[in-house]
């Protein structure tokens, strides 16, 4: 019988270089795409999917990401001292989206080592979900409740987020190779990290969604280091290929890469013309440009 899926894994310990100089002292997940941190539209995403168990794997210094999600009594007191009620409601569901803890990755030494930091939430044979924040996907079924649809009906299969990319961007990213394709469905047979153009598989790019089985840390425990000296995720995801079987999916959605600041810009503008209060000013704006 395959298990609910209830916990969804955070990775946040990374340096985002990219949005230096930013980065510096905000952490990345903080930076507003309108007027929610990246990481809360993240959250939100999870808790839309059933999942109710959110694990931040971060560095030390980003405590801030936890208070977000924390109640606040003063503000809620000040607020309602000022008669501003509308804005309470905008502060006092982000504690109810689950149940939050922290764990600390104390060097960035890859995406893969940040998921391993918190293996002891798991049980043998577990499935979970791992969100990359900054892949902010806008879609009508939030995109790891599609990954769900497909993980229940593999038989608790572990299934990875994809996407086309052009083939001479296929160096930026992971890529799958596959046996067996039904629509926007994909049977993996081997996984590459950030491929020549030359030798990739496929242009089908992995996207920072996942569910995954707690098999997975056997490998990663391991501590193999791949691209870029880094423990990769992408390396690790071959130990799912026989048992319980790699399964990859083309969500239906937008994907908005706010790891960088032309990626940033573009979700602010698509969720901003999404937004009932200031689509209409922002689309003269943008008409004037
Ligand atoms: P990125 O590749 O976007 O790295 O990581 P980064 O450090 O955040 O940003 P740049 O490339 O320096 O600008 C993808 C995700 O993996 C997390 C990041 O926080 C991000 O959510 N990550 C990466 C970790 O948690 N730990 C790591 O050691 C590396």
């Amino acid at each position: 019988m395959n298990h609910k899926i209830s916990k969804a894994i955070f990775p946040i310990a990374g340096l985002g270089t990219r949005f230096l100089p930013a980065t510096k002292s905000v952490p990345k997940e903080m930076i507003t795409i309108l007027d929610r941190p990246i990481i809360e539209w993240a959250v939100i995403e999870a808790a839309k999917s059933g999942i109710d168990e959110m694990i931040f794997v971060t560095s030390s210094r980003k405590n801030i990401v936890l208070e977000h999600f924390e109640k606040s009594e003063l503000l809620e007191f000040n607020l309602k001292k000022k008669n501003k009620l509308d804005k309470i409601k905008l502060i006092e569901t982000q504690n109810r989206l689950g149940k939050f803890s922290l764990v600390i990755q104390d060097e960035p030494k890859g995406l893969g080592h940040a998921v391993c930091c918190a293996s002891n939430f798991f049980d043998k044979d577990q499935s979970f979900a791992v969100i990359l924040p900054d892949d902010l996907i806008m879609s009508k079924t939030p995109a790891i409740k599609q990954l769900i649809e497909i993980y229940e009906k593999t038989n608790g299969g572990s299934v990875i987020g994809l996407e086309k990319v052009p083939i001479n961007k296929v160096s930026n990213y992971g890529v799958i190779e596959y046996k067996k394709k039904y629509k926007n469905f994909f049977t993996v047979s081997a996984v590459v990290e950030k491929p020549n153009k030359s030798e990739a598989p496929s242009n089908l790019s992995i996207v920072g969604r996942y569910i995954l089985n707690s098999k997975i840390f056997q490998f990663l425990k391991l501590g193999k280091k791949g691209f870029g000296n880094e423990i990769q995720l992408t390396d690790s995801l071959v130990s799912l290929i026989d048992s319980p079987g790699l399964f990859g999916t083309e969500f239906d959605g937008k994907r908005f890469d706010c790891g960088n600041k032309l990626g940033f810009i573009e979700a602010n503008i698509n969720f901003g013309i999404n937004d009932k209060e200031i689509n209409k000013h922002l689309r003269k704006i943008i008409k004037k440009l």
